[in-house]
Parts: C-alpha cells; structure tokens; sequence
C-alpha cells in the first residue's frame, strides 16, 4: 500500500479593511468583554510581545499618555498579548509603582492566541509565540477601518495613531481624502471626479485644483 503524506498548511486569517472587524469575546483586566460592548464608540484594539518588556513598557505609557485625546474622538483603547490576566495586573501595577502612570484601558489575556489568530497578530517569521506590535482601528459601526504592523523591536508613533484617527473621522464628517503628512487644520483633496461631466463641474467649484483630476479644499 502506498501512504500519502498529508501536509497541514494553515493559512492564518488576515482581518480585511472595510469588513466586519472579526467579533471575539475575551477574558480582560477588566473581566469579559466582548468587540460589541464597544458598538458606538472607536476602538484601537493593539497587541504587544509581552508584558514586563521594555518596549512595550515605554508604550504603555504612550497610550496612558494620549487615552485622554483619544477620549475627545470617542476612541477606546483595548491592549492584548498571550500573556495571562495575573501577568498583566502585575505589570500594570508595577507600571504604576515604578512610572506613576495608571493604565486605564483593559487588557486581553488572550492564552490561547483566539483573538491573535483571528486577526493574524502573530509573525511566525518573527515568533511563534507572541504577539508583534500590531494596531486595528474599528469604527463606531464594528467597521475595521486601518491596520498597522510594527515589528517586536519597533515602538509604535502615537503622534501618527492621533492623525490615522483625526483622517479617518474627517473623511467620514466632510467626505474628503487626506494628503501625505496631513494635520488637522491643512487643507484636504476633494475625491476624483467619476465622470466627464463632474471633472468639468469641479474647475468651476472654486476648489483650488491643480488639473482635473487633482482638487484641494480648506475644511
Ligand atoms: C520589548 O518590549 O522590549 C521587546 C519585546 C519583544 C522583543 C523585543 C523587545
């Protein structure tokens, strides 16, 4: 008799931008808390390595830092790593014993990598085991509306997490596009005209337009 090997491939589950944000309930540093809880308010669902690491001390305490800007844009942040719920209310605690900074925003123990694996938060490349530094921003609605990937070396921006939510809720308000490097206050692109008719109706909007094709307007 001829045996066949059977290879296991996996292919892991990659989140998709415009979709659903996959639903999950988790056990946290503030008890159970299903993504639906959150319906109505943002949600910057991150991932870190591990607790009691450098890197992701110093980002804690970033995200401490701007949870009360992310409060005024209705944006809850909602921290995660394989790590369990006893080892990241020591690490919180120690945080606050160490840096005088409260980490307010709750955390998944996800131990079972359920939540890591449905949003494809673990690089093998990287580690088999944790989690990289990964950022999902999810509306209102449960919309998942950016993703950003950073290395287990990397320290992600918040100046650059401010702006990603500043963009995405000024497109949403004015229906407008934002340059590279836009700020709140700069002025925004108008989007494409589809038709003939509408790249002709545009030059004649008063928007500042280099060609056709390229409008900005003052918000
Ligand atoms: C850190 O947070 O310091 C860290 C975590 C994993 C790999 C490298 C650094």
């Amino acid at each position: 008799m001829i045996e066949t090997a059977v290879v296991e491939t996996t292919v892991p589950t990659m989140p998709r931008l415009g979709a659903p944000a996959p639903t999950f309930e988790a056990a946290t540093t503030h008890g159970t808390l299903r993504l639906e809880d959150f319906r109505g308010s943002w949600v910057i669902l991150f991932s870190h390595p591990a607790d009691f690491t450098p890197v992701c001390t110093t980002e804690f305490l970033a995200f401490a830092q701007i949870a009360p800007e992310l409060k005024k844009r209705n944006v809850e942040l909602l921290g995660l790593s394989i790590d369990s719920t006893y080892s990241h209310i020591a690490w919180v605690r120690n945080i606050e014993e160490k840096f005088g900074v409260k980490i307010t925003f709750p955390i998944i123990a996800d131990l079972d990598r359920k939540v890591a694996t449905l949003y494809g938060m673990i690089m093998p490349g990287e580690s088999q085991t944790e989690t990289s530094r990964c950022v999902f921003v999810i509306d209102d609605k449960g919309i998942l509306r950016a993703m950003i990937y950073y290395p287990l070396t990397t320290g992600r921006n918040m100046d650059e997490i401010l702006r990603l939510i500043d963009a995405l809720q000024t497109t949403d308000k004015y229906g407008v596009a934002t340059p590279a490097n836009w700020r709140p206050g700069d002025k925004v692109i108008v989007p494409p005209p589809k038709t003939t008719a509408d790249a002709e109706e545009r030059l004649k909007a008063g928007y500042e337009c280099k060609d056709w094709y390229f409008c900005m307007k003052s918000l």
